[in-house]
C-alpha cells in the first residue's frame, strides 16, 4: 500500500527490515541500547558487531525513551541505523502516546539532518512492549504525514510489518486518513 503525502511518500510492505534497500534503517531498541530480541536481535544479527561497539562507546549512558541515536549501518544495505526506544506499555497513563510520537519525530530529525531521502521504520513498542498496536499505527503514521507534509528532504517513509495483524492495523489506519 502507497500513499503520497506532499512530495514524499508513505509505504506499507510486510516482511524483514533487515534486507531493506533505504537509507536508514529504525530498530526499536531499549534504553540501555544493549541489544534484545525482536526487531533489535534481527538487526544486529544481520548488521554484525560493529554497530553494538559503536552503541557501546558512543552512547555508554544509553538512550532515553522518546528519543533516538544514531550509528553505521554495518553490513546492512543503509547507510545509518537510528536506535530509537519507545515506551513500555502501562495502561496509557504515563505518558506512552507522547513518548511514541517523540520517537517517530527524533528519527524523522535525524533523517533530514543526516540527508537520508529514504527511511524504514518498524512498528515500534508493540512487540515485547506491548504497545496496543491499533493505538500505535495511529501515531506513527499521523506523525510521519505531518512531517512528510512539510518536509522536502524526505522522499518515502516505508513500514515494515512483520505480521499479518500488524500490517492489517496499520493499513486500516492509513486508509482512514486519506478520507
Ligand atoms: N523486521 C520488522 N519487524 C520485526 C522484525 C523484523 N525482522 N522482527 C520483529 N519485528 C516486529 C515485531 O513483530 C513487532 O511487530 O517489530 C515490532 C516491534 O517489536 P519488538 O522488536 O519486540 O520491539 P518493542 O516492542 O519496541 O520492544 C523493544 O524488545 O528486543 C527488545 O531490545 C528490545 O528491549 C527492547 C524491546
Amino acid at each position: 500500500m502507497i500513499v503520497q503525502f506532499g512530495s514524499a511518500r508513505i509505504e506499507l510492505v510486510l516482511g524483514d527490515i533487515t534486507v531493506q534497500r533505504v537509507d536508514v534503517i529504525v530498530n526499536a531498541a531499549n534504553a540501555q541500547l544493549a541489544g534484545g530480541g525482536g526487531v533489535d536481535g534481527a538487526i544486529h544479527l544481520a548488521a554484525g558487531p560493529e554497530i553494538m561497539e559503536e552503541l557501546q562507546r558512543r552512547y555508554p549512558d544509553g538512550c532515553p525513551t522518546g528519543s533516538a541515536v544514531v550509528t553505521s549501518g554495518g553490513n546492512l544495505h543503509s547507510r545509518y541505523v537510528f536506535h530509537a526506544v519507545g515506551p513500555i506499555w502501562q495502561g496509557g497513563g504515563i505518558k506512552e502516546s507522547g513518548l511514541l510520537e517523540s520517537a517517530y519525530q527524533i528519527c524523522l530529525s535525524l533523517a533530514e539532518k543526516h540527508t537520508c531521502r529514504t527511511l524504514a521504520f518498524p512498528s515500534i513498542s508493540t512487540g515485547v512492549y506491548r504497545y496496543p498496536v491499533d493505538l500505535a499505527a495511529e501515531i506513527a503514521l499521523r506523525t510521519v504525514a505531518v512531517k512528510l507534509e512539510t518536509s522536502d528532504q524526505l522522499d518515502l517513509v516505508r513500514f515494515v510489518l512483520f505480521d499479518q495483524g500488524t500490517f492489517g492495523s496499520y493499513a486500516r489506519v492509513l486508509e482512514t486518513m486519506l478520507i
